[in-house]
């Protein structure tokens, strides 16, 4: 496969051909997005959740996300990867953004990274990150990192104030020169208000069609535990089967089942003889 650039991501969007993003946190989950043949993977600091075991994203530090980066950068060879900036990493300046921006495209290969919000300092980061020539994909509606601002994990535009918050803030991260857009968590009629005045492509997660799709690998295959929120929907049960695996290797164990004969390795018989003796 060709490999996915800025271009061919806008060119997907001019032909209304749907872009479809997934994460991925290491290298088997990369080398599964890219052999799925999706347009974009994402290195989600929902990685502190889904395989780190943090309940909220903000734990997550840049060290951290930058192992799981370069993981899943050996694993793409076609997909457009973008790294998101874990909460923290960006609030003190825009010289701080810069510098941790550099190190995702530095150090792990990152394509683009992702900055959450769209609030006034945010666009000071974009327009910062922009112009160090590093590509920006915003992220407005929900944003988990400041979840707690908003009154903790839920959906964004359901009254008219925050509608219009996210209209602004939507147009306001492509004025600043994110070149993607990501909006989560938002009813498809309000995300569907913002599109046209939108010539970025826009990835959704439950926000309706826009451009294209993003979800968490670990909710499309049924790994992660717990109840999902009301945009997942699981595409196969590999938890279950990864459970069932183990479960019959720790069977097998225990009843002396395996190892059997063929799992190991021939001696020849004066190498038994030379051990007994
Ligand atoms: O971290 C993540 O997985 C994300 C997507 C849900 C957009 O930011
Ligand atoms: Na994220």
């Amino acid at each position: 496969r060709p490999q996915t650039t800025l271009r061919r991501l806008a060119e997907m969007k001019a032909a209304r051909e749907p872009i479809v993003m997934v994460t991925a946190y290491d290298y088997p989950t990369a080398r599964v997005a890219e052999q799925a043949e999706v347009d974009m993977v994402l290195v989600g600091d929902s990685g502190a959740q889904v395989v780190l075991g943090h309940d909220s994203t903000v734990a997550v530090t840049v060290d951290e996300m930058l192992v799981l980066a370069r993981a899943v950068r050996r694993g793409v060879s076609s997909a457009f990867v973008v790294c998101d900036l874990p909460f923290g990493s960006t609030e003190v300046s825009d010289e701080q953004a810069v510098q941790t921006a550099v190190r995702f495209v530095k150090e792990a290969g990152a394509d683009a990274v992702k900055l959450e919000g769209g609030g006034p300092s945010r666009l000071a980061r974009i327009r910062a990150v922009v112009a160090a020539g590093i590509p920006v994909v915003a992220h407005v509606g929900l944003t988990p990192q400041t979840a707690t601002a908003l009154g903790g994990m839920r959906a964004q535009g359901r009254t008219a104030e925050s509608a219009e918050r996210l209209v602004r803030e939507a147009l306001a991260v492509q004025e600043a020169g994110a070149s993607i857009l990501v909006i989560e968590a938002v009813p498809a009629e309000v995300a569907d208000a913002v599109l046209p005045e939108l010539r970025i492509p826009v990835i959704g997660i439950g926000a309706g069609r826009a451009d294209g799709q993003v979800l968490v690998m670990h909710d499309v295959l049924g790994i992660t535990e717990g109840k999902a929120p009301a945009f997942v929907k699981r595409y196969a049960e590999v938890g279950d089967a990864m459970v069932d695996g183990v479960a019959a290797y720790a069977r097998e164990v225990r009843a002396g089942a395996f190892p059997a004969a063929e799992h190991g390795y021939p001696a020849t018989p004066e190498a038994v003889e030379a051990a007994r003796a």
